[in-house]
């Protein structure tokens, strides 16, 4: 009887790794920016995995961040609004998570500073998890490898620290440096691209398109905010960095968008108005609309119809498919 009892008793959850989780990176590119406060571990990253797809998150557990931001579509949505709690509409189209522990800022406007606190801002929005921090840790604390997640990694309960930071642990694992763009450049292997592609390569970064001046760097962007001809009226509409600054100079502003993975990420544009890369590539062959703040190289940009296929399948080697299918990172379910 009482070794019966004492069997009962066994710890049977897996122990919590503490080891220091090392992102796997290309050598020629920066290390990512790890706060001191919050080391990468082999738990830290296991935790926010485990939150990235927990329904729980959201106020009538419908909805969890994996719900707008799908492996599939490059971690951000299909479609140019998500839907959040209560079928309620954002009002901006999802963010690709790729690379996002390179970001210098987030979201379109850089309205939020640190990846650290990111999470909370999807959280608590009426829009999309629509979930109170303090109800947020009352629900979490019925689960007990969370409650021990929370207390061995960051001495906590499961809250709006410790669920934040293990969200940005996670977060950090999502590189995309293996696309056959990369192996093109940073390998220097030429049989990575179409000879199509690399004729919309020397198109991408020639003086014609212009594309580099402001898509450049290992996530093809300066992370500067410009207007690329949109609107010409933003009147009820999103004004992007102007949001953030009140500055009329800011109006229709919007971070330069990254281009990893982009052919996974349709519909573009921060409201998700163009359908596909052909849209895309028609916008800057017309050079958008007129509008005071738009950059006048988007008025410079010469690209034929010819090139415009070019181009496109250029794009399409941005497409990172060991990421996308990388077990380490994609999880299951919505
Ligand atoms: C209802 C849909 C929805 C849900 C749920 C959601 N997101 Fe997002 N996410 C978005 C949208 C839309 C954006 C783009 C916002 C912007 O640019 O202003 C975004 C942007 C982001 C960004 C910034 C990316 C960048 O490029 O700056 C991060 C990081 C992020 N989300 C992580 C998360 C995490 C973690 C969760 C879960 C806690 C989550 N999201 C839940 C829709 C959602
Ligand atoms: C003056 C700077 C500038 C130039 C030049 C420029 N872009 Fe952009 N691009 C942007 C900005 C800013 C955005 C984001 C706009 C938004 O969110 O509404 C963007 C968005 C995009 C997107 C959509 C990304 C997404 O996730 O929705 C693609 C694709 C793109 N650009 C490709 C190109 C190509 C190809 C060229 C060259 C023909 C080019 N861009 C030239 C600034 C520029």
């Amino acid at each position: 009887m009482v070794s019966v009892l004492l069997l009962g008793c066994v710890d049977t959850s897996p122990t919590i790794d503490m080891s220091v989780y090392q992102v796997d990176i290309r050598p020629s590119w920066p290390d990512i920016l790890i706060p001191e406060n919050n080391p990468m571990t082999a738990a830290s990253v296991a935790f926010g995995k485990q939150l990235f797809t927990d329904k729980r998150l959201s106020i009538d557990s419908t909805i969890s961040c994996a719900s707008c931001h799908k492996s599939t579509s490059g971690f951000a949505d299909s479609v140019p609004f998500s839907i959040g709690v209560g079928g309620k509409l954002g009002f901006r189209n999802s963010g690709s998570l790729t690379n996002v522990a390179y970001l210098p800022y987030f979201n379109r406007d850089g309205g939020v500073k640190t990846l650290d606190r990111f999470s909370l801002v999807p959280i608590e929005d009426h829009a999309e998890m629509n979930l109170n921090l303090i109800e947020m840790t009352h629900r979490l604390m019925h689960d007990e490898s969370y409650v021990k997640l929370a207390k061995t990694i960051y001495n906590r309960t499961p809250d709006a620290f410790s669920v934040s930071r293990a969200l940005a642990s996670y977060l950090r694992t999502f590189i995309s440096d293996d696309s056959p763009y990369d192996r093109y450049v940073y390998d220097g292997d030429s049989t990575t691209l179409t000879p199509s592609q690399k004729r919309g390569y020397d198109l991408f970064f020639g003086p014609r398109a212009k594309c580099s001046t402001c898509h450049n760097g290992i996530n093809l962007t300066n992370y500067t905010f410009q207007n690329n001809g949109l609107y010409a009226d933003y009147k009820g509409k999103d004004r992007g960095r102007q949001r953030v600054t009140d500055d009329p100079r800011d109006e229709g502003k919007f971070r330069v968008a990254s281009l990893r993975n982009i052919s996974l990420t349709a519909p573009y544009m921060h409201d998700g108005s163009l359908p596909d890369l052909d849209a895309v590539l028609d916008h800057y062959i017309n050079h958008g609309v007129p509008h005071e703040n738009k950059n006048p190289i988007i008025d410079e940009i010469q690209i034929t119809r010819s090139e415009k296929e070019d181009l496109i399948s250029f794009l399409e080697a941005m497409t990172d498919d060991a990421f996308i299918r990388n077990n380490a990172i994609v999880t299951l379910g919505e």
